[in-house]
């Protein structure tokens, strides 16, 4: 894709998932990545730097500034300016509120919306340092929220506050913004083959599971972490060039709207 060979990204929740995936899909653009996480990468990646000097990987605790400060100075280090960051740290959490210990409500919006407002906060702070390309652009910020932050579901209390209020953050920035060159934008995944949702949906949870396949319209399946590593990458690049303050689903449909199967109960269906 234009404009991500050679230029430095920063990857949050590089160890896992979305992250993981994103920060593969950089390195094959001929991005440099610098991958952050609270835990070690898994076995097949390194930690510090690789020998083509293309990724290292630094641990980082979004909800803690000055880890935040210190990775975007890595990050700095590493590649001479950070051109865009894929901020896909995040963790699951919530219950009915009524049910819900102060202490777990606590812990998810300060990952998730505090954690996205110090990423954020430093990268751009980092960004507006550097100066604009010709093109005027400085760089590209992509969050993650959810489709739990575009509508609500039984449950989710805690994430659905949390990513709801991911989507406004990241809108806010936007404008704040896009006079001075720099891009926000969050991607919404639907239900995406993450060792996250592995742990909200396992043993036990096969009813749900099945009830959630059957709304993402594409393939009734699971998204894959490469198909959200596809959209940031795109929303990294030039090719986005005109592209900002979106919240956009990527979501096999699940957020389209619903389907009661009137048209196949008509005979209304059509062939294929
Ligand atoms: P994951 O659990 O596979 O990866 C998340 C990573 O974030 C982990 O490596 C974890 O160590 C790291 N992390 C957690 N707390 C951290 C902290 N305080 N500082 C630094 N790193 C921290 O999760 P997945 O599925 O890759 O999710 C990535 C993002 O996408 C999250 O924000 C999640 O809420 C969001 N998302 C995921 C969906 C899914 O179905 N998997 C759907 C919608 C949104």
């Amino acid at each position: 894709m234009r404009g991500l060979g050679g230029r430095t990204y920063i990857v949050t929740g590089a160890a896992s998932g979305i992250g993981r995936a994103t920060a593969s899909r950089l390195l094959d653009e001929g991005a440099l990545v610098m991958g952050a996480d609270l835990h070690a990468p898994p076995d097949d990646v390194p930690e510090g730097k690789d020998e083509a000097g293309r990724w290292a990987f630094t641990r980082v605790d979004v909800t803690d500034e000055s880890s935040v400060d210190e990775m975007v100075r890595a990050a700095v280090a590493f590649g001479g300016a950070v051109d865009g960051v894929l901020h896909a740290a995040g963790v699951a959490g919530g219950g009915p509120v009524h049910l819900l210990a102060a202490t777990e409500w606590a812990r998810v919006i300060t990952v998730n919306l505090t954690g996205t407002y110090l990423v954020a906060k430093h990268v751009i702070a980092q960004m507006l340092r550097q100066p604009a390309r010709p093109d005027g652009q400085r760089g590209s910020v992509v969050t993650l929220a959810s489709i739990e932050g575009l509508e609500g579901t039984a449950g989710g209390s805690a994430y659905s506050a949390s990513k709801g209020g991911v989507v406004l953050l990241t809108k806010n920035m936007a404008i704040d913004y896009a006079g001075r060159g720099i891009r926000v934008n969050a991607i919404c995944p639907g239900f995406i083959a993450t060792p996250m949702t592995d742990s909200v949906l396992g043993p036990g949870m096969e009813g749900p599971r099945a009830d959630i396949l059957r709304e993402h319209k594409l393939g009734h399946r699971m998204g894959r972490p490469e198909e959200i590593a596809a959209v940031a990458a795109f929303l990294l690049s030039d090719e986005a060039s005109f592209v900002t303050g979106h919240a956009l689903p990527v979501d096999g449909g699940y957020t389209a709207g619903r389907d009661h199967g009137v048209t196949e109960m008509l005979g209304l269906s059509g062939p294929g």
